[in-house]
């Protein structure tokens, strides 16, 4: 997967930056990418993905509340990640694995086909300037490995409180064949009961702000 000298670099950077502990934390090592995670982890019949972890709220909650699931977290923050894997060790909770990881940098390859049974993308970071849209992660290729990487039936979960991302990726998912609208065409949620809230979710709505979600299953077609 590593194609030139710079993905050469950013890859060594992220092995660097993933030396983690080797209990709670995922190596990065393109040259045994892609992950099967259910050969790695054969325990965990079902396996989450978290995109964007930041200091980790929501998987640590979801992670408690399914114990013998799996849950892996994508952050590009390093010190946010040894935050997680500091209160997963004081918690007690074996069934999460962090990386550190740019999934603008790499994430095509990282994961077998069909890994992932839910998806989410809690709060990302929305760059309203125009002229800084293009750092937002969700993107039409970001879409397509999400895609390969989900399972049929996967559940794909999109959370803000900037309307503007929550449009254009509601137009990305619709406009996408392998995924349909849980709740039918359009529909976007002000909550979702007994979800558990990520430090975001929580910051904005303290702030009054309107919080919005979309929930996308897989269809079989993918
Ligand atoms: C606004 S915070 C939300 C954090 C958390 N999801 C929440 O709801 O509290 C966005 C997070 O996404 C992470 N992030 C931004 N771009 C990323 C990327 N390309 N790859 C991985 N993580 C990214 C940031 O470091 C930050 O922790």
């Amino acid at each position: 997967m590593i194609t030139s000298p710079l993905r050469e670099k950013l890859a060594q950077i992220l092995q660097r930056k993933n030396a983690l502990t080797p209990r709670y934390g995922m190596e990065f090592n393109p040259h045994e990418m892609p992950y099967d995670l259910s050969r790695m982890y054969p325990q965990y019949p079902k396996r989450h993905l978290e995109i964007g972890s930041g200091w980790g709220e929501f998987t640590l909650q979801r992670a408690a509340q399914a114990p013998t699931e799996l849950f892996i977290a994508l952050e590009k923050k390093r010190k946010r990640v040894l935050r997680c894997v500091k209160r997963q060790q004081q918690q007690g909770l074996e069934n999460i694995r962090w990386m550190v990881l740019d999934v603008s940098w790499f994430f095509q390859g990282v994961f077998t086909p069909g890994t992932f049974h839910s998806i989410t993308i809690n709060f990302p970071d929305p760059w309203p300037k125009l002229r800084h849209q293009k750092h937002r992660f969700m993107s039409q290729e970001l879409l397509n490995t999400l895609t390969e990487i989900s399972h049929c039936g996967a559940l794909l979960e999109f959370a803000t409180d900037f309307y503007p991302y929550l449009e254009e990726v509601l137009l990305l998912l619709e406009h996408n064949r392998f995924w349909r609208n849980v709740h039918g065409p359009g529909v976007i949620l002000p909550e979702i009961a007994g979800r558990p809230r990520s430090y975001f979710e929580e910051l904005k709505r303290s702030e009054g702000a309107p919080v919005y979600f979309l929930q996308f299953v897989k269809d079989s077609a993918g």
